[in-house]
């Protein structure tokens, strides 16, 4: 059986575009690690909750489509984020499902790794 992909592009804090295929099922931080995207610093604690260097924007018609809210630990690392915005979220905790096909996903400028 063939993976399902839909397309994202993660649009970096140059305006550089780095679209790629992601497989359904997998989290922007699995995106970012499987195909090899160079932004610099993402996804730390690969993927425990614990840094917050994972931060994205999204649009907010991407945003009101994702399937599940933040939970309370999303939300606690999300404070710690720089320039949070309505609507951060944490790429480890977004699961890629067939809907979010065409996801456009902005880093943000500054990286900040809450461990430090
Ligand atoms: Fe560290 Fe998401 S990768 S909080």
């Amino acid at each position: 059986l063939k993976a399902e992909k839909v397309k994202v592009t993660f649009v970096l804090k140059d305006g550089k575009r780095l679209e790629t295929e992601a497989k359904v099922g997998d989290t922007l931080l699995d995106v970012v690690v499987n195909n090899d995207l160079n932004i610099e610093g993402y996804g730390a604690c690969e993927g425990t909750l614990t840094c917050s260097t994972c931060h994205v924007f999204l649009k907010q018609s991407d945003y009101d489509r994702l399937p599940e809210e933040p939970c309370d630990e999303e939300r606690d690392m999300l404070d710690l984020a720089y320039g949070l915005t309505d609507t951060s979220r944490l790429g480890c905790q977004i699961t890629l499902t067939k809907d979010l096909d065409g996801l456009e996903i902005q880093v943000p400028e500054t990286i900040n790794d809450a461990r430090n």
